[in-house]
């Protein structure tokens, strides 16, 4: 198999890259039995576990003009003269460069994830937080593992973009154990859940469906972790405290409101970046994402009590308070079930050609 590097369009800079870290590793001696809510996930966590190896069918392939099998509605610039002008193969490459950047930035999230969850469960005071976070660990190994053997597939990658890994930088440098929580849990993975749903509910190509379908249903969990841990701390703080992270999850929506523009997508393919961009933010791609992506967000966000004067009226002026209201137990329920739907199928896939196989032979 040809290593990743191999397909990187553009040189990651160096192959490594490191984040000064200052804050204290916590033990804690007290090893009682923990909050009943939290030990239910940790047992949840342990008890959900699954091999990507088996799980998923990976013998399956993508297809060749349009890799995910998505509407022509769902590429960001469908619609923009230059792109209806191009022939049909290099509607094929754009196609194929979009869709991949969109896993390669999946995988470099993943990554990020795994290394906040390590993050929490080393600094983080409470024991049943570190038993929790350190199935999220695993978890988040598994998603990166799941989306370089997608991505492979793609014969394209593409480096983290430069907003995710400033939000992710900024997460990993702050000492504080809460606000690794904020900026992974609720923001990224927030970001994530929108993300990979819209490849879950929109692709005709099953493996790209099922992948995104499977980590789902862990990220929903995730979500819900960070949830629990923040809502028994932020009433402890005061409201000085709580109005800065306010301000850190304002900056943030406006981040993955307007940053994420796949620039280095139409810069690779000789389009011009400004101009792309600036049709993306206005196409049904970007309208329905970011009514997904604050969906997931903003009733967290009231939910763990930073609902002060400073995100409230941030959050009016962007106009997305009204997502407030939504039914995030209802979204993590719909998660889970679609993701048991696609074991199903798989199932059912296997015992008709079980049954076909038995036919053939008597
Ligand atoms: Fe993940
Ligand atoms: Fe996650």
């Amino acid at each position: 198999m040809a290593s990743l590097r191999d397909i990187y369009t553009i040189d990651p800079d160096g192959s490594t890259y490191a984040v000064p870290q200052g804050f204290d590793v916590q033990f804690n001696w007290d090893y009682d039995d923990g909050r009943a809510a939290m030990m239910g996930l940790y047992r949840k966590g342990v008890e959900m576990q699954w091999n990507a190896d088996t799980r998923i069918d990976w013998s399956q392939e993508l297809d060749e003009d349009n890799p995910e099998e998505l509407p022509e509605a769902m590429l960001p610039i469908s619609g923009m003269a230059q792109y209806e002008a191009m022939s049909r193969a290099e509607k094929a490459t754009v196609r194929r460069h979009f869709q991949g950047w969109q896993i390669s930035q999946f995988m470099q999230g993943e990554q990020g994830a795994l290394i906040c969850a390590a993050k929490i469960v080393t600094q983080v005071p409470d024991m049943d937080s570190k038993f929790y976070a350190s199935t999220q660990v695993i978890d988040e190994a598994r998603h990166v593992e799941s989306y370089k053997r997608l991505l492979e597939k793609f014969r394209v990658a593409y480096p983290m973009t430069a907003p995710l890994q400033e939000l992710i930088d900024q997460v990993l440098r702050d000492s504080r154990w809460d606000m690794t929580y904020l900026g992974m849990q609720v923001v990224i993975e927030g970001l994530a859940l929108a993300a990979f749903q819209q490849i879950r509910d929109h692709a005709q190509n099953p493996l790209a469906a099922a992948v995104n379908a499977y980590v789902m249903q862990d990220e929903s969990r995730h979500v819900a972790f960070g949830r629990l841990a923040l809502r028994d701390y932020y009433p402890h703080l005061t409201q000085a405290e709580r109005d800065e992270r306010e301000a850190f999850l304002l900056e943030a929506c406006y981040l993955m409101r307007d940053r994420f523009d796949a620039v280095e997508v139409w810069r690779r393919l000789g389009l011009d970046p400004a101009k792309c961009a600036e049709h993306m933010y206005d196409s049904g791609f970007m309208h329905q994402f970011r009514s997904s992506l604050f969906t997931r967000i903003v009733p967290i966000v009231k939910d763990v009590g930073l609902w002060g004067p400073t995100i409230r009226k941030g959050y009016e002026e962007m106009g997305i308070i009204g997502y407030a209201d939504a039914d995030v137990a209802a979204l993590q329920e719909a998660d889970n079930d679609i993701a048991k739907e696609f074991d199903a199928r798989r199932a059912y896939v296997a015992s008709v050609a079980e049954r076909a196989r038995a036919l053939e032979s008597a």
